[in-house]
Order: structure tokens, then C-alpha cells, then sequence
């Protein structure tokens, strides 16, 4: 059997049509996450839903890396729009993922700058899978407008204030910001998995994203679903 894809969502509305589309073989419980293996239009799978966060993620792609020996770990859901062309509704796809509250600059690293196992040099960006991420921008063209290919920006932070997310997007450069991809993307660097982070816009990291995330999340997230099931042949 060929090896699995890793498919992790933070929030039940992020994985739940994955779920419900999938031929399910087996449960696994591992660090109180639930990993679901079986096929997804035919092709073999694990999808879990990791809860929110840095470091629940993080864990749920160390697992998904030493149990299940994953062929490529996707991550999808929503995210805050922080570039002044992306809107609510639009699809991020990155070409990498930052963790913009990891602040060392005391000791003279810019933000984000992160030392990593068995590396000499700090790294800033942690970088997507040129492939996975450019069959899925291919995929999100055919089906969608307000198609984003670029930086998104991970922190323990829900970022609802327009000068933070201003910020995120003059400092990295980033064009949206949630809460896992960036851990995602470092644990799959360090175990050397091919990763790549789709997104779909809920809300603009502003004033309004308190109303707007429980408004557009579920629709938003839909999105990305189908997208991901439209592609995942293609992986
Ligand atoms: N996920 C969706 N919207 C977000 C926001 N504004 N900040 C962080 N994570 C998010």
C-alpha cells in the first residue's frame, strides 16, 4: 500500500466534509487526537483534527510522522486575510509559513527567526512543497477566483486589530495569518515530510473578524474541502 497522506485541521468545521467523504478503515487514538485512516477518493489518507494552536499541531504532525510514515502532510482551514487584495472567501495556498510571534530579537534575530534542530543557521520562512503547493494552486484556479499563492503567518494568536495584521503582512509579507500552519510546516521540515498549507479566507485579521469568523468560517472552510477533494488524486 502506497504510504498515506496527512491531512490535519484544527477546528471539527475544517476537517468534517474530509471526514464525511472518506471510505474509513480505522480509528487510532495517539496524544488524545483521533487519526482517521482510510481512502478519500481513493487514495489512501489519515486526517485528524489537532485543535487549535502551535503546539497541538505540532504534535498531531509528529504523531501523524511516527505512526502512520506519511508520503505528505496537508493542512487546511481557514485563516485572517492580511494582504490588501485578499478577501473573505478568497484561497491562500503558501509558499511558506512563518511564526511571527517567535521573538528572539533580544538576542538579535528578527522576528520569527527560528533555530532548528541539526541546523547551524537560524531559519525565517519555513519553506511549502513546490509540488503539492502548485497542484493545488492549479486545482484552486480551476474552481475559484481570489486565488493566493505566497506567505501565511502562524502564531497563538487569533489576530483581530488591523495594525497587527498590517504588521504581519509589512514584516513577512504574508498574506494571511492563523494559528498552526507555520508549527505544521516546522515539523514537517525537521522529519523532512513534504507539507503544504491551504487556507481559505474567514475574516481580514481586523476590527470586524469578531463578527466575521463565526459569520463566513464554516463557508470558508467548505471551500477549502472541496478543493482539497477536487486535488487529491493529483498529489
Ligand atoms: N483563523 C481564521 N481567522 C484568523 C485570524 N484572524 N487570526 C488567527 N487565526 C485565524
Amino acid at each position: 500500500m502506497k504510504a498515506p497522506i496527512g491531512i490535519l485541521g484544527a477546528m471539527a468545521v475544517e476537517v468534517e466534509a474530509i471526514l464525511a467523504a472518506m471510505d474509513l478503515r480505522e480509528v487510532q487514538e495517539h496524544s488524545s487526537m483521533k487519526f482517521h485512516s482510510g481512502t478519500l477518493s481513493g487514495v489512501e489518507c489519515v486526517v485528524a483534527q489537532c485543535s487549535v494552536g502551535k503546539v497541538n499541531s505540532a504534535l498531531s504532525a509528529q504523531v501523524l510522522a511516527d505512526f502512520y510514515h506519511p508520503r505528505a502532510i496537508l493542512n487546511i482551514g481557514v485563516a485572517g486575510g492580511v494582504g490588501p487584495q485578499v478577501r473573505i472567501g478568497d484561497v491562500v495556498i503558501a509558499r511558506a509559513c512563518v511564526e511571527h510571534d517567535c521573538d528572539s530579537s533580544a538576542l538579535g534575530y528578527s522576528m520569527g527567526m527560528l533555530d532548528l534542530p541539526g541546523r547551524e543557521e537560524p531559519v525565517a520562512e519555513l519553506p511549502c512543497d513546490a509540488h503539492l503547493s502548485q497542484m493545488l494552486l492549479e486545482g484552486a484556479e480551476k474552481l475559484y477566483s481570489g486565488v493566493h499563492f505566497g506567505v501565511i503567518a502562524s502564531g497563538d494568536q487569533f489576530v483581530a486589530d488591523r495594525e497587527k495584521g498590517k504588521w504581519l503582512y509589512d514584516t513577512f509579507g504574508a498574506l494571511a495569518c492563523e494559528m498552526e500552519g507555520g508549527s505544521i510546516a516546522h515539523a514537517c521540515l525537521i522529519n523532512q515530510i513534504p507539507c503544504a498549507v491551504l487556507r481559505t479566507i474567514s475574516d481580514n485579521a481586523n476590527d470586524d473578524s469578531k463578527v466575521d469568523f463565526p459569520t463566513f468560517a464554516a463557508q470558508s472552510a467548505q471551500k477549502a474541502q472541496t478543493l482539497l477533494q477536487s486535488v487529491i488524486r493529483s498529489l
